[in-house]
């Protein structure tokens, strides 16, 4: 493992530098099934992830996350990494199969002590736990009886929420129940590119639901369990939309989006419900009065005490033929359909500029646009950019470094955004680089590396790139430098 090396603080000393408030977490976020590996290790059942990286076709070279980056057995040396990186908190999530095998009855206690053993070694270190409940790997046993698309699952949820509660809450202070329900919901079971790989609008529109309602049951359940200063939140990949004209034709295609993208989240777990809008475009897809029972919109909207947003790219739509370009996460075009209930005939395209390795455009005022949006909507809801960052084809140099400045302008770019909304009022509270190193990228596999540490995957070692080294003087100084000349600053 190479050490760290911090920038010299001369760097950080100019005008235009930007001082972030007082307090701001910076952070690194991962996700159990894309770092820890051991798959069937000590009690550990497959989740749908796992069904899924095995089933051939589905991802990129075959590649799944058996082993990844080898974390459930190098943790300590990672910690390590992340203090070298100054990092004041490291997001990780939690694997539902391994604490709870087959998604009932009692805990592992095998599993829990790994965890326990995580968040030890960072509070040992000076790094805050903030743990995610589910990020996408759901036990293969809950699947088989119905997965996300049966209400039963919701209730599952709630008992593991409770199981990893009662273990880790005197000394996790930040949970978040589930990341980014939009994909559980929308990839797994509508556009079928993650797992389980389903192909059913109704079916994603069902999960949606029990999705919204796991996570008020189990923001019930924490609640109960955790201390008073605990902070309770869910993570949403909030779509930012733009229409590419202001035809009144590209505008309702943009106002479909953000209903079945952004406001099918936000209103039952904000308090607003489900909005009419979404209610009315979806309705030939699925009996929203059977699905919603009396009773639910007061779970689903268990008052939180952050909201994490996660984003990379904006999203830009027209009306008209599906496109080949979909939004992020569907590339491979395998659905022959558009994955978007009561959207059919929106199409979605590039936006302009440069792109990241994932195609995805570079377009950072789409996170301070999200931001302040946020903001104005719920002005009292404290915020966290809970996941931002970018994948290109980094290499290890002859000299044994890796050389990065793309990910150090996009970094740049998205923290400068944060800036400008935390002057014009959002409460945003933190910001978690996504990832801390190369991971297994879900349906891309090893194929995208998102890390600010390299991973040689075939002996595990790690290199931080020159974006951590970066990340790192800029997390202790809790300021952001200007871009420096070599990274395409001025
Ligand atoms: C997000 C996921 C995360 C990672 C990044 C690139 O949607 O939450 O696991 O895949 O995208």
């Amino acid at each position: 493992m190479t050490a760290v090396r911090s920038e010299s603080p001369e760097l950080l000393a100019s005008p235009s530098s930007l001082a972030f408030p007082p307090g701001f977490v910076w952070g690194a976020a991962s996700a159990a099934y894309q770092v820890e590996g051991a798959a069937d290790e000590d009690g550990r059942t497959p989740s749908i992830w796992d069904t899924f990286s095995h089933t051939p076709g589905r991802v990129v070279n075959g590649d799944t996350g058996d082993i990844a980056t080898d974390h459930y057995h190098r943790f300590r040396d990672d910690v390590r990494l992340m203090r070298d990186l100054n990092l004041g908190s490291y997001r990780f999530s939690v694997s539902w199969s391994r604490v709870q095998p087959t998604g009932r009855g009692p805990a592992v206690q095998r599993g829990l002590d790994f965890y326990r053993k995580l968040v030890d070694e960072l509070l040992d270190k000076g790094i805050t736990p903030f743990a995610t409940l589910y990020h996408w790997d759901l036990p293969q046993d809950l699947e088989d009886i119905g997965g996300w698309t049966v209400r039963e699952t919701s209730d599952r949820f709630a008992d593991y929420a409770e199981m990893v509660a009662e273990a880790l809450g005197d000394r996790v202070p930040y949970w978040t129940t589930l990341n980014e329900p939009w994909c559980s919901a929308f990839l797994g079971y509508g556009s079928g590119v993650h797992a389980p790989g389903r192909t059913a609008p109704e079916s994603a529109l069902k999960a949606a639901h029990h999705l919204n309602l796991a996570h008020g049951r189990a923001i019930g359940v924490l609640r109960s369990v955790l201390p008073a200063n605990a902070r309770t939140s869910i993570t949403l990949n909030l779509h930012q939309v733009r229409a590419r004209t202001d035809s009144a034709a590209d505008l309702d295609a943009a106002r479909r989006i953000d209903a079945v993208g952004n406001r099918i989240f936000l209103g039952p777990l904000l308090g607003d419900g489900y909005p009419a809008d979404l209610l009315a475009d979806t309705a030939h897809v699925v009996d929203w009065g059977a699905l919603v029972k009396d009773g639910d919109l007061a779970e689903t909207s268990r008052p939180v005490d952050m909201l994490g947003v996660n984003y990379y790219t904006p999203t830009l739509v027209s009306d008209g033929r599906p496109g080949e370009q979909g939004p992020r996460h569907h590339a491979h075009g395998k659905s022959a359909y558009s994955p978007w209930p009561g959207s059919e005939h929106v199409a979605f395209h590039l936006p302009p500029g440069q792109t990241t390795a994932m195609q995805w455009a570079v377009d950072a005022s789409g996170l301070y646009d999200l931001l302040t949006r946020m903001h104005r909507e719920h002005p009292n809801l404290p915020l966290m950019v809970t996941e931002n960052g970018a994948a290109y084809e980094d290499y290890v140099s002859p000299d044994g470094t890796v050389n990065d400045p793309r990910r150090i302008a996009y970094v740049h770019s998205h923290l400068t955004a944060v800036h400008r909304a935390i002057q014009d009022g959002a409460d945003v509270r933190g910001y978690f680089l996504w990832s801390l190193m190369d991971n297994f990228e879900w349906a891309y596999g090893y194929s995208k590396r998102f890390g600010a540490v390299y991973v040689d995957f075939a002996t595990q070692r790690r290199v931080p790139k020159r974006s951590a080294h970066w990340y790192a003087s800029v997390a202790r100084a809790n300021v952001l430098p200007d871009l420096p000349k070599e990274d395409g600053g001025f």
